[in-house]
């Protein structure tokens, strides 16, 4: 018989989304212009597989995508795909239906932030996007989905950008906790499992500009400011999230909603040492910390010390004040919340300070496969995680993204065949049960990165699909829109529905 796992009762078998990527109506009901709006498409990496001789690296990590253009302002028959989306925000009874028919119990997504504030800095919240998210919620809940929900998911009011400068200005905390209190007040009755700010730490990543717009907003700078600039935006995200906490901690008392917590999102590649050379060991150790030092602020309320000398090192000015140190020691997170797609490999250099950069000392992994888009698929690095977040943070987790891109065939009869997607979720899922039941990790829930097709992040591409359900969408927006059920649907709805032992 084939290895699996009965989970705990109450588990959360859903998926994951996030507004800017599929609700489309970019422009509707006051909505501003947010900084997924003025993205124009990308491609995945050069299409040829040839990368020019200088990304060679960057290639391997998988990072080399063709950098989506961002325009100073909305342009005339540009081509953004989150204008479009999937157009969720008018679809949603019908797909949440889909979704309840799969065995879904719980569903994540973002609240867009313009829809609420739509330049980020008015004295009072736009009506319409409230109400809205009333309607959506209240359809969850109405079918037995539990929604899970990030505040800030790549898709920030770009007049903060242009007007402010992004985070690396501190009054964007004041901007985000108005924001966090005004959602708070208004779903933490109904909404209970929330998080501040997703995948806080791929702006490691410091020298793709992509990642520091999605992440802090941060643009028109010089490059030799960028890390600098980064650890500064970083320190106010985090202060704002530890703000947040509070909040949510004050709301949960005043509407009586004792499940009510928030986490601070992460996004989690494992990285492992190249060889069993004691110096790729401690370079491999140290990147790992550079790239999670953000979950160890949010878990545990202060910066580590190999950082504070980092930054002494380096002379970057970081602006942590008295009264910060203490909002983030009184605030820690109540669960972790992380996706998980892929894991990377990586050499020392000589230098005893490990400046980690993925794309300079990367190599590529010769036990995994990689995905069409350069991704190294690592089920074991799954499990992997869980025990090392586990024994470094000591709290419950939640998967709230675990998902495999990859070019899907609509067939004539409008079956589609994805037996590649249905692995990558039967090995992934295996682990985390092993991380459960012989690890003992306790995993509140597992939230796929997708229920449905929508834009992806990075590229901008509608073909880098990550749905069970297809949507007869292109590259181009052109398409019927409608949804097909793929084969990984009808394998997601038997696992969830023997909550996890058919796998
Ligand atoms: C995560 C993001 O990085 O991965 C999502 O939180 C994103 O927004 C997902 O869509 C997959 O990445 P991509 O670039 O393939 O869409």
């Amino acid at each position: 018989t084939k290895e699996s796992y009965r989970m705990p009762d109450g588990f959360l078998w859903g998926a994951a989304n996030a507004a800017h990527q599929f609700e489309g109506a970019w422009d509707v009901d006051g909505k501003g212009i947010s900084i997924a709006d003025v993205m124009l498409a990308g491609t995945k990496p050069w299409l040829n597989g040839q990368a020019p001789a200088k990304y060679a690296n960057a290639t391997a990590a998988g990072l080399a995508t063709k950098h989506r253009l961002v325009t100073d302002q909305v342009e005339e028959g540009g081509n953004y795909p989150n204008h479009r989306g999937i157009d969720f925000y008018h679809t949603y009874p019908e797909d949440f239906a889909l979704m309840k028919e799969m065995g879904m119990n719980a569903f994540r997504t973002s609240i867009a932030w313009t829809r609420i504030f739509p330049n980020g800095d008015e004295a009072e919240p736009n009506e319409a996007g409230l109400a809205y998210y009333d309607r959506f919620f209240d359809k969850m809940l109405a079918l037995g989905i539990e929604p899970v929900v990030t505040l800030n998911h790549f898709e920030m009011p770009y007049h903060l950008v242009t007007e402010y400068g992004g985070w690396r200005n501190r009054k964007l905390i004041d901007f985000f906790t108005k924001y966090t209190r005004v959602v708070l007040e208004r779903y933490g009755d109904r909404v209970s499992y929330w998080m501040t700010h997703n995948e806080i730490n791929n702006q490691a990543q410091y020298f793709s500009d992509h990642l520091m717009l999605q992440n802090s907003g941060l643009k028109d700078y010089d490059e030799s400011d960028a890390e600098e600039l980064m650890y500064l935006a970083s320190h106010h995200e985090l202060v704002a999230s530890a703000l947040a906490v509070k909040i949510a901690h004050e709301v949960k008392e005043k509407v009586g909603n004792p499940k009510l917590q928030m986490a601070n999102m992460i996004a989690m590649n494992p990285i492992y040492p190249h060889t069993s050379n004691p110096a790729d060991q401690m370079a491999a150790y140290r990147a790992m910390e550079q790239t999670y030092w953000w979950g160890d602020v949010a878990a545990r309320g202060e910066y580590p010390k190999w950082l504070l000398n980092y930054f002494e090192h380096h002379n970057f000015k970081i602006d942590i004040t008295e009264e910060d140190k203490q909002i983030l020691a009184e605030n820690t997170v109540d669960y972790v919340a992380f996706s998980y797609y892929m894991s990377n490999v990586i050499g020392a250099d000589d230098n005893p300070w490990i400046d980690f950069r993925l794309d300079k000392n990367h190599f590529d992994n010769e036990f995994l496969e990689k995905s069409d888009w350069g991704w190294q698929i690592d089920p074991v690095g799954l499990r992997w995680a869980l025990n090392w977040m586990y024994d470094r943070w000591d709290k419950e987790m939640m998967i709230v993204e675990n998902g495999f891109g990859a070019y899907d065939q609509l067939e004539s009869d409008n079956s589609i065949h994805d037996d590649y997607r249905i692995k990558y979720h039967q090995d992934h899922v295996l682990n985390m049960e092993r991380a459960v039941v012989i690890d003992g990790i306790p995993v509140m829930g597992y939230l796929p990165w997708s229920g449905i097709d929508m834009i992806s992040a990075s590229t901008g591409e509608m073909l880098k699909r990550y749905g069970f359900i297809f949507v007869d969408l292109d590259d181009a927006g052109q398409g019927s829109g409608k949804r097909y059920k793929k084969d990984s649907y009808y394998w997601y709805q038997k696992l969830v529905h023997s909550n996890g032992t058919e796998l």
